[in-house]
């Protein structure tokens, strides 16, 4: 099956805050939605890549783009327009991908930079077996629900925390999205894909693969990347 990898930065960061959105912000001297491009990249450098952005941006990442190293310009990429929340903007990164039944396609967020090759690795290799891998850790933190006014614990026992990338088989992802009600809320590709009817197959996640959401992620990140990459 082909491979097919769909980057999703099409954000406006708002929790993040700073002067553009957070995938935008260079890590190490590197934008932080290439990290993601350079780890499916070298893990299979057969793997198309579709990155999802908003237009208003496409100026600003020519910049950052010519920027980049020349050994990372010659990864192709293909631009996409991004969509008014995440799950548009994954539908615009499929309606550009062609024979999406030979394809396995995984959705990543540009928010997660920290992505390794051993995740990327593991993803395709479960979603070629089983149709489907969607990367979890167990929950470490303690956990209360608000409820009328107040709060209960949760037992955190059985609780996963879900990342990206989720990979699927491109014709199960592309009929959970034709046959989405536009608006019924969901946060993730999974729960989506699941709601359709298929199969969704739990892997283990990496703690260090964090999401990118508040300013002091931006810390934890680069201090990640140091140590992990060492690039
Ligand atoms: N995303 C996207 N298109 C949208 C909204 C979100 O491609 N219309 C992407 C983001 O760029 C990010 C991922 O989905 O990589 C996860 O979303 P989140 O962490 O919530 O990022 P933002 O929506 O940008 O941040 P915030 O919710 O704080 O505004
Ligand atoms: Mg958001």
């Amino acid at each position: 099956m082909r491979r097919e990898a769909i980057i999703l930065a099409g954000g406006s960061g708002t929790r993040a805050g700073g002067e553009m959105p957070k995938q935008f912000v260079e890590l190490l001297g590197i934008p932080m939605l290439w990290w993601s491009v350079r780890a499916f990249h070298a893990y299979d450098p057969s793997t198309a890549i579709t990155i999802v952005m908003h237009p208003g941006f496409f100026d600003l990442w020519d910049i950052l783009y010519a920027r980049l190293p020349e050994t990372d310009r010659r990864i192709p990429v293909r631009l996409v327009c991004g969509g008014r929340d995440r799950s548009h903007s994954v539908e615009n990164g499929l309606m550009g991908i062609e024979n999406l039944q030979d394809a396995l396609v995984a959705v990543h967020d540009a928010a997660r930079p920290l992505l390794s090759r051993d995740l990327v690795a593991r993803c395709w290799e479960i979603a070629g077996q089983k149709g489907s891998a969607v990367p979890c850790c167990p929950e470490v933190n303690s956990l209360r629900r608000v409820s009328d006014g107040g709060t209960v614990p949760m037992d955190r026992d059985g609780i996963l925390v879900v990342q990206t990338p989720q990979v699927f088989r491109g014709d199960w992802l592309e009929d959970a999205y034709r046959r989405r009600q536009s608006d019924a809320a969901f946060t993730d590709d999974a729960s989506l894909v699941q709601a359709a009817g298929y199969p969704v197959t739990v892997c283990d996640g990496d703690p260090a693969n964090i999401k990118v959401t508040t300013p002091v992620d931006f810390t934890i990140a680069t201090a990640l990347m140091q140590a992990v990459f060492k690039h």
